[in-house]
């Protein structure tokens, strides 16, 4: 590992080079707009896909910010380094604490909403959790790479640890689009018909229910009749009934929990 940081650091000027991209262009900001911050090697691949649909037009609406911070304008020496060998030894490389550190500070500074490391090791990202950061006023999320961050740094800021499921990726730029994702969609006004949150997957702590639309008969199947039946009651009873059967077929972990919390 080397020790000895790079004597061009005191040099570097963060503030200029380091300032956040505008990615949309975004003409407008919304009072009490929600602010997602990145930390990542990787500020080209944002917003991705959160720049379509209705993510891209609320972006562009003002109604929430983003600000990609690239890591390696806060890198040591010449060439940025942002990385070192593991401390015991074994493969790949670690984020170094002193860089990250510097890159925290820069995009979250005395922010008191979550500071968010995207990690394979970390709380399994869910629906409660998308409701939690959805009622923040933004969040700022570090993007990692190689094998990781170095554990001083996290402990340092207390930052939250959160995976998206049980499977490694090359890096977080895909996870933290997806934790945003999740949580965006949650704001005021980012969705317009907001009742069609209520009946998704999760919100009521069931899977959702099967759906279907045209054509009446496809391929020679057809659509569950009462749900053309016009008898609102007996929709509402069938998409409970399903919403329950797959639920249990399914997801024994979240039906167990609903048989608790519903009991
Ligand atoms: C190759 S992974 C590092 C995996 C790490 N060595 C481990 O075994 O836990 C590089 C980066 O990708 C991101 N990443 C990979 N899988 C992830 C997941 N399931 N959820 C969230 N972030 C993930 C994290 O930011 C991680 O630091």
């Amino acid at each position: 590992m080397s020790k000895t940081p790079s004597k061009s650091h005191g040099r570097l000027s963060i503030q200029a080079s380091a300032a956040p991209r505008d990615l949309m262009g975004q003409a407008k900001s919304v009072r009490g707009a929600f602010t997602a911050k990145i930390i990542t090697l990787f500020p080209e691949v944002f917003p991705g896909v959160l720049g379509a649909s209705l993510l891209g037009k609320a972006l562009q609406d003002g109604l929430w910010k983003l600000d990609t911070i690239d890591l390696r304008t806060f890198g040591e020496g010449k060439h940025r380094n942002v990385d070192d060998t593991p401390a015991g030894g074994g493969a790949g490389m670690v984020l170094r604490a002193d860089v990250m550190a510097r890159a925290i500070k820069f995009a979250h500074g005395r922010a008191r909403h979550p500071l968010v490391f995207m990690s394979p090791r970390g709380r399994p990202f869910d629906q409660a959790m998308a409701e939690r950061f959805s009622k923040e006023d933004g969040i700022t999320l570090i993007a990692g790479r190689f094998e990781g961050l170095d554990q001083r740094v996290i402990d340092h800021f207390g930052i939250e640890e959160v995976s998206l499921g049980d499977f490694v990726m090359t890096g977080g730029e895909i996870a933290a689009q997806a934790l945003l994702d999740a949580t965006l969609r949650l704001r005021p006004g980012v969705i317009g018909n907001a009742a069609s949150l209520e009946e998704e997957s999760f919100s009521a702590g069931l899977l959702e229910h099967p759906q279907y639309t045209r054509p009446a008969d496809w391929e020679g199947q057809t659509i569950p009749e009462v749900l053309t039946s016009g008898d609102h009651g007996k929709v509402a009873k069938w998409r409970r009934d399903e919403a329950e059967r797959l639920t249990q077929e399914r997801r024994p972990d979240l039906w167990a929990q609903f048989k608790r919390d519903f009991p």
